[in-house]
């Protein structure tokens, strides 16, 4: 049986506390254009607001956008396939943010390209990552109920599992990037800077100042490669 229960909403909630910590490692600013990538239900965008952002600097991509905050602007896409939600829109954001979701996106050589384009000169990509699975087993009560929580991972496939009596289980799988990898494909678009802590490390890729002919070209040059088959996205 597998049940996603207002519990689940609830308990998954525990691990999105402290929507700031991101802003302030990328040195965030009332007045910067915002991406916040894979936003879900847009804590990363009302913090933004909260410290005096104004909404029209701030727009949200999910592929399931549920922020409450109408006076944000919303894109239903996949953060992978940025260059069908932006077509031609370069050079746009300061930040792009991306906060507990870097592990499903794939992070391709294309997908690379389309972000760095919209980033304007010295602008950043700024994500967290989960960089050491391991093996465990806990027993805990949360909200007066008793939950049986157990991760671990496979190779690279990492799972994570909550189960609780008469409520039924809820399983987040999603495949664990090696951080030595990632950063070479990453280090061809950006300067990065890793804060490692114990089992995650943020991630502050900032966009070289490159000539503005160079960068308006790459996507679209990604573009005609992939249609080619000639390049393809991650593993
Ligand atoms: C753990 S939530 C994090 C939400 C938000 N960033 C936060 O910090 O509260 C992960 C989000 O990633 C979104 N997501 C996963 N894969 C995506 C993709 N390929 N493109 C866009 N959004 C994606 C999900 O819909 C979900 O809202």
């Amino acid at each position: 049986m597998r049940c996603t229960t207002d519990l689940y909403g609830s308990l998954y909630a525990r691990w999105l506390v402290n929507p700031g910590s991101l802003l302030d490692e990328a040195g965030y600013k009332p007045g910067m254009k915002v991406l916040d990538l894979c936003g879900g239900t847009g804590a990363v965008s009302m913090e933004c607001l909260r410290r005096g952002a104004d909404p029209k600097d701030i727009t949200l991509l999910d592929l399931n956008p549920r922020c409450p905050d109408k006076r944000i602007q919303t894109i239903t896409a996949d953060a992978m396939q940025l260059g069908q939600a932006f077509g031609n829109d370069l050079d746009t954001f300061d930040l792009i943010i991306c906060r507990q979701a870097a592990a499903y996106l794939k992070w391709g050589e294309w997908s690379l390209s389309w972000i760095q384009a919209l980033l304007r000169d010295e602008g950043k990509l700024v994500f967290n990552l989960f960089t050491r699975p391991r093996w465990s087993l806990k027993f805990y009560i949360f909200e007066g109920q008793r939950f049986l929580e157990a991760s671990g991972y496979i190779g690279r496939r990492v799972f994570h599992l909550q189960a609780a009596p008469g409520i039924g289980f809820d399983v987040t799988r999603f495949k664990w990037h090696d951080p030595d990898q990632l950063q070479d494909r990453m280090g061809h678009w950006f300067d990065i800077e890793i804060n490692d802590r114990d089992r995650s490390s943020t991630w502050i890729c900032t966009r070289p100042a490159w000539s503005p002919a160079g960068k308006r070209l790459l996507p679209h040059a990604c573009d005609e490669f992939a249609a080619a088959g000639r390049i393809t996205e991650g593993e």
